[in-house]
Order: structure tokens, then C-alpha cells, then sequence
């Protein structure tokens, strides 16, 4: 017999959504304001070129200091960021492939995903894989290139050993539309859930509601990216 009682697990501590919201609002108004400066004759949400620009710069600010608390708390405070960003060599073995057939085909056919969440392994291999990706390298190239964009006269030995202004504009937006391909893939992958908004729930109030029959049949699983 099912019984189907569920249990609370606290997934997302306050410092992690208190980061997670204020860099997606940054990044967004980041998006927003920099398609305004890449297309102004397109493009004009926000009144001005100068004011997209304030706006991008103000943006950029928030995103960097957010990233910084985000790496102090993970490093400093949970001491947790090997154990939860990093993959392990099983993870890389056998669990990209296990999670991708999962996302391809299993999931379409109502199979539960082989990963289920824990405070200590939140992340599901491609997960890992892609937020070690975006944290460590993504986040940090663009916003140094962002950073370098904001202080071209006294960063200017920099930017010509980068090959000047035109080539770091071309690398920061480049790196932007990576950020963006993420973000697609990242909502959509949250958004497959039981229902489409139940990883959104841990995000906003740091409890994952787990089904006891679930958490018995998928003991070593996880979910979505
Ligand atoms: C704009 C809207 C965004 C929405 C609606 C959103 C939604 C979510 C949700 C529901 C989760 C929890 C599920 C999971 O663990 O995957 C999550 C986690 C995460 N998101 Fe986002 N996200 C957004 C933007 C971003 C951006 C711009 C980035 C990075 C540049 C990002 C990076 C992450 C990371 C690293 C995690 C895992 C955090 C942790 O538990 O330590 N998200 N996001």
C-alpha cells in the first residue's frame, strides 16, 4: 500500500535566495538595458541612451556585489561550495548521461528524475556542471570585462593588451548571449517540476516538499538544472 505522506526538507538557506533574486534582477535589467546600448535605433526602453547606460552600469554593480556575497557565504560561511558545485568523477562517469536521458526521453514518458536534492547534494550532475560553468566563468569574465568597460582610462593598458575598445566590446557582448542561452535553458528546466512552479518554491521560501513514497523509490536522485 502507498501511503503518501510528504516530508519538508529546508533546501535553500536565506543568504543563497537573497542572491539568487537580486542577481536575476540584475542580470534581466543587465539584458535589458544592454540590448538599449548594443541597438539604440531599435531599441528604447528606457528613455535615453544615458539613461540605459546608468541603468547597465547600476545593474552591473548590484550583479558583482551579489556574486561576491554568494562566493563569500558558499566558501566562508557554509564551507559548501566543493561539495555542491564541483562534479564527482561518478557524476561525470555515468550521471550526465543518466540526467540527459532523463531530460530527453524520461521525462516525457512520467519517469521520476534519478536525482532528488538534499542540503548536501542540491545539484543534480548536469546542474553542477552548468552552475559551476556560469559561476566560475561566465559571471567572473563578464563582469571583469564589464568592469574594464566602465574604467577605460585608467584600465587602458588593459584594454589594448586585450586588443582594444572594439575587441572587449565584442568578447563582453559575446559573453552576455552566453549568459543569456543559459538563462533560457535554466527557466525552462525549472519549470519541470511535478508542477511548473514546484522548483520555483525552495527558491522563494527555502522548503522542498518531498513525497515519502518518491524519496523511497529515488533514493539516489535529484531533479532539474
Ligand atoms: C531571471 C529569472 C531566474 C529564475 C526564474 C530562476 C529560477 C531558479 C530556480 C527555480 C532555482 C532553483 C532550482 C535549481 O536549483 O535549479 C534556481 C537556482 C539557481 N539559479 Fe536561477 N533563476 C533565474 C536567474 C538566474 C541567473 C541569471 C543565474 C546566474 C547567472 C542563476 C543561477 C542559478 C544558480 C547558480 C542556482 C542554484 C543556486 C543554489 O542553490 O546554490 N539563476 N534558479
Amino acid at each position: 500500500m502507498t501511503t503518501h505522506s510528504s516530508k519538508r526538507v529546508y533546501l535553500q538557506p536565506t543568504p543563497v535566495r537573497i542572491w539568487h533574486w537580486l542577481n536575476a534582477l540584475g542580470i534581466v535589467t543587465l539584458g535589458l538595458s544592454g540590448a538599449q546600448i548594443r541597438f539604440p535605433e531599435y531599441i528604447n526602453l528606457f528613455g535615453s541612451y544615458k539613461a540605459a547606460i546608468e541603468l547597465h552600469n547600476t545593474a552591473g554593480i548590484l550583479v558583482a556585489l551579489s556574486f561576491t556575497f554568494w562566493f563569500f557565504y558558499y566558501t566562508c560561511i557554509a564551507r559548501k561550495m566543493t561539495q555542491l558545485y564541483v562534479p564527482s568523477s561518478d557524476d561525470l562517469r555515468h550521471g550526465l548521461l543518466r540526467q540527459s536521458v532523463y531530460y530527453f526521453f524520461n521525462y516525457f514518458r512520467g519517469k521520476p528524475s534519478p536525482h532528488h536534492p538534499t542540503p548536501d547534494n542540491k545539484f543534480n550532475p548536469l546542474q553542477k556542471s552548468a552552475y559551476l560553468a556560469i559561476m566560475f566563468v561566465l559571471m567572473p569574465l563578464v563582469s571583469l570585462s564589464g568592469i574594464l568597460l566602465m574604467n577605460i582610462a585608467p584600465l587602458r593598458e588593459i584594454v589594448l593588451l586585450i586588443g582594444g575598445l572594439k575587441i572587449l566590446v565584442g568578447i563582453h557582448f559575446l559573453l552576455s548571449c552566453a549568459m543569456f542561452a543559459f538563462l533560457f535553458t535554466h527557466l525552462y528546466l525549472a519549470t519541470l517540476g511535478k508542477t511548473p512552479l514546484a522548483y520555483f518554491k525552495p527558491m522563494w521560501n527555502g522548503w522542498e516538499e518531498i513525497d515519502e513514497h518518491e524519496s523511497e523509490t529515488t533514493l539516489e536522485s535529484g531533479h532539474h538544472g
